[in-house]
């Protein structure tokens, strides 16, 4: 963000304080944040006996004798399918709808919590009979159909863990998540369908199985697209096939709250993306709590929708775990918003009458730009609380999605977390808050958040600094999957008081006299494109994995739509120079990206240059070449080996 937006931000001055009604008719209560003061474990150890059935009771809260190792719960035991199907069964809510489906197409199907346990079961068995058990990994790679959702419980169900992989990354991407867990399923699908097509998805799991030895056992394949797709004999089955053979009963044994739930891969600061680890007790308390509390949630009135793909975190948080965990019912869309228009989203809320939607910055912005009179066609009385997630909300897009979408009266709560995290850790609550457009503003009650400087020392309000995570919290990540150094490095090695270590997010922040913190972005070579995270160098690597590239440098620019947008500046190799054109070798080379790591990584724009800014050390300058790439003056270019390679640069592409 530059110093203009900050300023702007920090100007902001409206207000907007809950509705009498809203706040009486509120599930959350001020007494929240005082217990939580008074007793920050106690709180937790509260909520999770609240939230979380436990087969067999935990009698320690936290174990933080090995920092940054934490233990929640460590000695209860709990199953986390049961938490989120059998237990609302026996409860006598079977009959309420779990999940409503809607295909791209059209098609749609509810299913009930009673249905949804029923197929959970079938789908363990089937696994079960395919060899997973605790301590296996499995892959699910898979369009946003139930069947998603149903491998996700089914796998946590035997006491295994998943790794979702986005179907929109490559099979370069999934072959490297599926080797670095030793995953031994996979679960996919024939097909999806996204803006009105089928897109093939097991296509790629052959390719990402095809060369060498595999972890992989078997692939399990649900028919949905209805593509034609290749069959390795003894690997590969029919999802269907296997459920209908699948024994109906399983009963949920109960896992240690420690028990490995599941690793989902991120982008860094370095090439590799990094498996982060969730574990049980203490994900699945902090999911629920949150998913209660931040969204007001009644779970008997409510319709919930997250528009997330269960291939990143908010889609297994608010969309797998916290919700069925609460008992809710949910809307889950396969396709894209403008399929086949662009009224698709506000005609889903109309329809089901959604009454809580959690989605994006960058899908409110591009439903802005297209302009109120599409949502204004449909009836979205039914809304009563908006979430934002991903990346900082502008105030005019804040305003325009409670105006517009909200009714002019449903508060927005802007939550921040991260795929660490596991969950929400800084929102207002919808019934407390008095809110701010553009600010995330306070930490969740039981979670204690600082803004430092450089030297560690917390920054006085109005100045910005780092974000850091102060004291340990029950959804935190446990590690990264097979490497402990990287994880204590690049969490816990920048503030490591020896005992209290603290959690550094990578986020700049402010923090205004009200104690409410703003968001800046992030302070490393992490981008944020339409709210999916991307780190630069991997972006590089891909880039220079090509035949044709000498050298690439990659820096996240500013752009309307999607916050920041993926800008490469390459080199290429000296007999290449003139055997293409530089809008040849750049549309070749943006292809080659979207090939390696998947669509979403694809550069808006590659220049092909001569030269990169670089120190006498050979540390390439991506703030000069971010300058150029926002179209800005360019900054001080003196600790430059050679000062005039940034105006050569400059006038190449003027
Ligand atoms: O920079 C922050 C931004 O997204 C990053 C985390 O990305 P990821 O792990 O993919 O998880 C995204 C969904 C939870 C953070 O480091 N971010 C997330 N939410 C917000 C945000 N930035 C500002 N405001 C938010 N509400």
């Amino acid at each position: 963000m530059t110093s203009n937006s900050i300023d702007s931000l920090l100007h902001e001055s409206r207000r907007f304080a809950p509705s009498e009604a809203f706040s009486s008719a509120s599930e959350a209560s001020s007494e929240l944040y005082t217990s939580a003061k008074e007793d920050r474990l106690e709180f937790w150890a509260d909520k999770a006996r609240e939230y979380v059935h436990w087969h067999k009771p935990f009698t320690e809260t936290l174990d933080w004798s090995t920092p940054p190792f934490a233990k929640w719960f460590a000695d209860g035991e709990l199953n986390v399918a049961y938490n989120c199907l059998d237990r609302h069964v026996l409860a006598g809510n079977g009959d309420r709808i779990a999940i409503h489906w809607e295909g791209e197409p059209g098609d749609s199907r509810s299913i009930t919590y009673a249905e949804l346990t029923a197929e959970v079961k079938r789908a363990a068995n089937a696994m079960a009979a395919l060899g997973v058990t605790q301590g296996d990994v499995v892959a699910i790679y898979m369009p946003l159909v139930p069947e998603a959702v149903i491998a996700m419980l089914a796998t946590v169900r035997l006491g295994a863990a998943h790794s979702v992989v986005f179907g929109g990354f490559s099979a370069e991407s999934l072959r490297s998540r599926i080797d670095d867990a030793s995953a031994k399923l996979v679960v996919t699908a024939d097909g999806g369908w996204r803006k009105g097509k089928v897109f093939p998805l097991k296509a790629a799991v052959d390719a990402a199985l095809a060369n060498g030895e595999s972890s992989v056992t078997n692939v399990l394949v649900v028919k949905r697209g209805d593509n034609e797709v290749e069959w390795t004999e003894g690997r590969d089955l029919w999802w269907h096939d296997q459920i209908e053979a699948a024994e109906p009963e399983h009963e949920a044994q109960a896992f240690p709250a420690e028990n490995p739930l599941f690793v989902l891969y991120t982008s860094g600061t370095t090439g590799k993306p990094k498996g982060i680890l969730h574990t049980s007790g203490g994900y699945l308390t902090q999911a629920a709590f949150t998913h209660k509390n931040v969204f007001d949630l009644k779970p008997e009135t409510d319709v919930y929708w997250c528009t997330a793909d269960v291939g990143w975190i908010t889609g297994h948080t608010y969309v797998t775990y916290g919700p069925l965990a609460n008992g809710a019912t949910q809307v889950l869309y396969e396709g894209t918003p403008d399929t086949p228009n662009q009224g698709r989203w506000w005609e889903i809320i109309q329809k089901y009458g959604v009454s809580i939607f959690y989605t994006a910055p960058t899908a409110i912005r591009s439903f802005m730009k297209a302009g109120r009179q599409i949502p204004e066609q449909f009836d979205l009385s039914s809304i009563r609380v908006l979430g934002s997630v991903g990346e900082p909300i502008n105030p005019e897009a804040w305003i325009w999605y409670r105006d517009v979408i909200g009714g002019g009266s449903a508060p927005i709560v802007d939550t921040w977390w991260q795929t660490e995290t596991g969950a929400i850790m800084v929102s207002a609550l919808p019934g407390l808050t008095t809110l701010k457009p553009g600010s995330a503003q306070v930490p969740i009650p039981g979670i204690k958040i600082d803004i430092l400087g450089e030297d560690g020392t917390r920054v006085d309000p109005p100045n910005g600094g780092l974000l850091v995570v102060s004291e340990p919290w029950p959804s935190m990540l446990r590690g990264i999957w097979g490497d402990p150094e990287r994880f204590k490095e690049t969490y816990w090695s920048k503030f490591p008081t020896l005992d209290a270590p603290k959690y550094f997010a990578g986020d700049g922040a402010h923090v205004d006299e009200d104690g409410d913190i703003w968001l800046l972005g992030r302070v490393d070579d992490v981008m944020n494109v339409s709210g999916h995270r991307l780190s630069t160098t991997e972006i590089e690597s891909a880039l220079v994995s090509n035949p044709i590239v000498a050298e690439a440098a990659v820096v996240g620019a500013a752009d309307e739509a999607t916050g920041q947008a993926v800008v490469a500046f390459v080199i290429l190799k000296s007999n290449q120079e003139h055997a293409q054109t530089a809008a040849e070798a750049s549309a070749l080379l943006r292809q080659h990206v979207a090939k390696e790591i998947g669509a979403i990584a694809r550069p808006r724009e590659i220049f092909i240059v001569a030269e990169l800014p670089k120190t006498r050390s050979g540390k390439i300058m991506r703030r000069l070449l971010q300058d150029v790439a926002e179209g800005r003056e360019i900054g001080d270019t003196t600790t430059l080996a050679d000062t005039t390679v940034m105006q050569i640069i400059s006038d190449k592409l003027k």
